[in-house]
């Protein structure tokens, strides 16, 4: 059962209905879910017809997508469910706008994915004024959240969800919570339109550290859960501290939110990186 005095969404951060299901069927409660390219590339059937040496077609893949989000929001129907358009390093905000408008009438409970880049950003501007609900990704600082802030100014409380990468800056030695914290408290300046979800989670600390911090939303794979889960939904007390070893903490920045995004640097590797990791998974899945 969902811990009753649980103030953070829990969603689950996969592209398998299956495990959605064995989440429900386990603790009774799933929030909502994030998809990405890479999520969908080891969708078990995805991976099965793959071993098949059947490739899809773009269109058969882009169904294929359609149909398991649609499985995913028929068992969240209260929650959301985040999926990602296709976006390499020359796709343009009209590009994503587009394949957005198109996923965002999917299902009735969408956040698009929309990379945290400038083009990304654009595309965002226009989705706020197209009442689409998005989920920008692939963030790895604090100018790129103040970045999110502005571009996405005026939507309503709900419809935007900045997504950290903790798990990515760690492994380059850098506190990716440290990055959460930072972005928090930016945002307590702000007028709370847009929510902060924790992403790129990969372990039990990770997510709990994210409860203690009051992360809006946690998107965890379901290992980080359950382990999470068979512990007994534990929340952090006050004596809880995230045991972040020999990473580097990410020193907060004083960044005036009512500048505009493009002022902004938003530039970071790991979202370059990241971004081309993304359109490599769903292009190795098309003939
Ligand atoms: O939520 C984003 C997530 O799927 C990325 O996780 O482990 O690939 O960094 P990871």
């Amino acid at each position: 059962m969902r811990p009753g005095n649980l103030k953070t969404r829990i969603f689950l951060d996969g592209g398998d209905p299956g495990e959605t299901r064995e989440m429900l069927d386990l603790f009774g409660f799933v929030d909502g879910q994030t998809t990405n390219p890479s999520l969908i590339s080891k969708n078990p059937e995805a991976r099965a017809r793959m071993e098949r040496g059947e490739k899809f077609s773009e269109s058969e893949l882009l169904e294929f997508y359609e149909g398991v989000v649609r499985e995913l929001a028929e068992m969240i129907p209260q929650g959301s469910v985040s999926i990602e358009v296709y976006a390499d390093e020359n796709t343009t905000a009209e590009h994503m706008i587009e394949q957005g408008r198109e996923m965002f009438r999917w299902i009735p409970n969408a956040h698009i994915k929309l990379p945290t880049t400038a083009e990304g950003l654009k595309a965002a501007e226009m989705a706020i004024k197209d009442g689409i609900r998005i989920n920008m990704t692939l963030c790895f600082s604090q100018e790129q959240a103040a970045a999110v802030y502005d571009a996405t100014a005026g939507a309503r409380k709900g419809d935007v969800f900045v997504s950290p990468f903790v798990g990515r800056l760690d492994d380059r030695g850098e506190d990716g919570m440290s990055l959460i914290d930072n972005i928090l408290k930016m945002y307590r300046d702000g007028d709370g339109h847009a929510e902060v979800l924790t992403a790129s989670v990969r372990s039990y600390d990770h997510l709990i550290y994210a409860l203690k911090l009051e992360s809006d939303i946690i998107t965890a794979p379901f290992n980080a859960i359950k382990e999470w889960g068979n512990k007994g939904f534990p929340l952090p007390g006050h004596d809880y501290s995230y045991p972040s070893g020999n990473l580097k903490l990410l020193p907060y920045e004083h960044i005036d939110l009512k500048k505009r995004w493009t002022e902004f640097n938003i530039a970071h590797v790991l979202t370059d990186t990241g971004l081309a990791k993304f359109a490599a998974d769903w292009n190795n899945l098309i003939q």
